[in-house]
């Protein structure tokens, strides 16, 4: 197991994320809205169909926030068993009490020290939090997805990904907090394919997928060296859900900060 010290960073992540509780779902659904996905939870299923493949048995979730992708495991998997895992103990306590599914449970854990044995699950995931963590975390939590899976079992990362469609990246910007922008670059392209190297973890795939906001990495514990893929998904694009919608937003927003600009400064004269 891992013992090293916590880094300050995830230190303030776990307060910052205590602190938010219930307003960081609304906030995830706010922020689905804008991307005209009408909830968090679609948009964990969409993504969910591009790991579907990938994941079975018994079912480790690292940092699952509030659980929206541990429940459409959950849903999606019958016959899974899942573990959702964070180190916020708000997020757990919310988790648990939304969960229906039987086949779904939660635990607080830090993902760079868990608490369980050498290969205890099949399949291991985290998602879209590897981008708030300091390098030093990144790697810990890996050297642990790869103790706790067994070996043959699967790896999958999944982050955000720097768009490079111009209005949809200034969408993706406006979503993206001051402190998060640098570590998302800093985990673009090839990042994810980086750490799994550096983890000894061989990586099976690779996809960039919804309009290159998200990225996917696929890692095999224990394989033979492979041959990765690397996969560019455009069948999921949809001019009036990915551009029009966006675009609108986009304009009525800047729109909406000239206003209030206009009126501070109405008000200031
Ligand atoms: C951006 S949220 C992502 C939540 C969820 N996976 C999702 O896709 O919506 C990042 C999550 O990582 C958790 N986290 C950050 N560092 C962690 C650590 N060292 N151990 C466990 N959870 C951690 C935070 O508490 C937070 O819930």
């Amino acid at each position: 197991m891992n013992v090293e010290k916590q880094s300050t960073l995830s230190e303030h992540s776990k307060e910052h994320y205590n602190a938010l509780g219930e307003q960081y779902t609304e906030i995830l659904n706010a922020r689905a809205g804008t991307f005209g996905l009408g909830s968090d939870r679609n948009r964990c299923r969409m993504i969910f169909e591009f790991v579907r493949r990938h994941c079975r048995g018994a079912i480790l979730e690292l940092c699952c926030g509030p659980g929206n992708f541990t429940f459409v495991m959950g849903e999606q998997l019958p016959y899974s068993t899942i573990v959702g895992t964070d180190h916020s103990e708000t997020f757990i306590e919310i988790a648990r009490r939304q969960n229906t599914c039987p086949n779904v449970a939660f635990a607080v854990q830090d993902a760079t020290r868990l608490t369980y044995p050498d290969d205890s699950f099949d399949t291991s995931v985290v998602s879209l939090a590897l981008h708030e963590m300091e390098d030093d975390d990144i790697r810990s939590v890996l050297n642990e997805m790869r103790r706790v899976t067994r070996k043959g079992g699967k790896i999958i990362l999944i982050e955000l990904h720097i768009p490079e469609n111009p209005i949809v990246r200034v969408m993706f910007e406006q979503g993206l907090g001051a402190e998060e922008r640098p570590t998302t670059y800093h985990l673009n392209a090839y990042g994810l394919p980086r750490f799994l190297a550096d983890a000894g973890i061989p990586m099976a795939e690779h996809r960039i997928v919804c309009m290159s906001t998200v990225q996917i990495a696929i890692g095999v514990k224990g394989a033979a060296e492979l041959e990765p893929t690397f996969h560019r998904d455009f069948t999921s694009f949809d001019p009036w859900q990915h551009l029009v919608v966006p675009s609108v937003a986009t304009f009525l927003s800047t729109m909406s900060g000239l206003v209030a600009h206009q009126l501070g400064a109405g008000r200031t004269q």
